[in-house]
């Protein structure tokens, strides 16, 4: 997501942050995505610019609670590939879309720079290999995964895409739930498919106050590799 975009988007709980928080950020987090801020920003727009960076390394329990409210799509889940060797799951947080994976794959990895997601991850799906790593450099062989996932993570990015093909062997899947910008992927040729937003389940009011609305990810772009 744009700077600008992600600053008009914060959503009501960036209050809680505050710029001391961004120099809290573990150093190689900070530069990454510091690099992203245009230079002369205030104070104020960098922290709601930063608030999901935030949210991911220094309130990962937060990030967590809302995950688990705002489960996939069973539909969308469907649409994958029901049986493949390895599959690679990109900015993986806690596991909501890894759980799933690891009942159609004989080996699954999950690239998630946040280490307090990565912990949270790493106790819940012990078969997962989790690595800390960014989508824009991932450390694996070209062709090494049947089928490369992310969730709620990228857009069309061509630094990040490139990666995601890069990494995707020939005949292989690329899945992404919940992208930016989905019309661009289907305009590139890539299968939409959309179910109907559905309400989310019961869940704490602080989610709604902190979050904003709750929207489960209801959307998915998948694409087959080709060399
Ligand atoms: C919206 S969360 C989604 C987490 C998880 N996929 C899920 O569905 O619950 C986005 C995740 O991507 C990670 N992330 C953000 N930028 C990244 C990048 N450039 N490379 C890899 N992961 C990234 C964040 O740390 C965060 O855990």
């Amino acid at each position: 997501m744009e700077f600008d975009e992600a600053v008009d988007k914060a959503p009501p709980g960036w209050r809680q942050f505050a710029i001391e928080d961004v120099a809290r950020l573990p150093d190689a987090v900070r530069d990454h995505e510091m690099a992203r801020v245009p230079p002369g920003e205030s104070e104020e727009r960098i922290v709601r610019g930063l608030f999901w960076t935030l949210v991911y390394h220094l309130a990962a329990d937060r990030w967590d609670e809302l995950s688990k409210h705002e489960p996939i799509a069973p539909e969308l889940l469907d649409a994958l590939p029901q049986r493949v060797d390895s599959a690679l799951d990109v900015g993986a947080g806690s596991g909501r879309l890894t759980q799933h994976l690891v009942s159609r794959s004989h080996s699954v990895v999950a690239v998630e720079p946040s280490y307090p997601l990565r912990a949270l991850l790493a106790e819940r799906l012990p078969s997962v290999r989790p690595v800390s790593a960014w989508a824009e450099a991932l450390p694996f062989d070209a062709g090494s995964f049947q089928l490369t996932a992310a969730c709620g993570a990228f857009g069309p990015d061509p630094a990040v895409l490139s990666e995601l093909r890069r990494v995707t062997a020939n005949g292989g899947f690329i899945a992404l739930f919940s992208p930016e910008h989905p019309d661009w992927f289907e305009h590139q040729g890539w299968k939409r498919i959309a179910t109907a937003a559905t309400a989310p389940p019961e869940h704490p009011q602080w989610l709604d106050q902190f979050f904003g609305p709750l929207d489960p990810p209801h959307e998915l772009v998948m694409t087959r590799v080709a060399r």
